[in-house]
């Protein structure tokens, strides 16, 4: 048995971010976890992380091309070049909703991928989603290992949740194991 510090923000969102780097990268430092993996859209909290990392791998996922306009990417080549001297970046399609997405929006409904993000997003709020979905990413694009890491989420902007999480490939999704919550938001809501 053990006993571990988990913090709580009071509300979710961009507020939290430099304490939940401090608390992902303290908590690595003090289990030994080699890799920290952050998502970041425009290259904000990336950067924020690479100042404040000293010895962790670090590993971006930031949007795949294409999430708001066509052939784009959410950040600008002179951000991403500075993320790439310091850190892997992944950018590849999002594991909890991929094509699916196309198909809810077209015909309507829901496939059982986009249920399980929702499921996440209700109970645990968008940032621990995002670790989960992230853990993936980086996975199936060979940056990390399958062993444990620290994964970092926000609501929209920033970082508000950070998990020690045993990621999986897109394929055997149930082999992940989320191992430690380190802080996430009370509230799950915005308002
Ligand atoms: C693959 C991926 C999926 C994401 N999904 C969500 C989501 O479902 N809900 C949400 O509020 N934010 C989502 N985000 C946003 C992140 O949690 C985080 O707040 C953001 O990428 C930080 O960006 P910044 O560097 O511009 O601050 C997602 C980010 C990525 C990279």
């Amino acid at each position: 048995m053990m006993e571990k510090k988990i913090v709580y923000f009071e509300k979710p969102g961009k507020q939290n971010t430099e304490a939940t780097l401090r608390l992902a990268f303290e908590r690595a430092e003090e289990l030994d976890i080699e890799y920290v993996v952050v998502a970041s859209t425009t290259g904000e909290t990336a950067l924020k992380a690479i100042e404040m990392n000293r010895e962790r791998k670090l590993v971006v996922v930031t949007y795949h091309t294409g999430f708001y306009e066509e052939g784009e990417n959410s950040m600008q080549p002179e951000v991403e070049e500075k993320i790439r001297k310091h850190a892997v970046l992944v950018r590849q399609s999002h594991a909890l909703s991929g094509v699916e997405r196309s198909i809810s929006r077209k015909l309507g409904g829901c496939s059982r991928v986009e249920a399980i993000a929702e499921a996440l997003r209700a109970l645990f709020g968008h940032g621990l989603k995002v670790c989960v979905e992230i853990a993936i990413m980086a996975a199936d694009s060979g940056a990390i290992p399958i062993e444990e890491v620290v994964t970092v989420g926000g609501r929209s902007r920033g970082a508000d949740t950070a998990v020690i999480i045993r990621p999986a490939h897109m394929n055997s999704f149930f082999n992940m194991q989320i191992k430690e919550i380190i802080c996430m938001p009370r509230e799950k809501r915005l308002d």
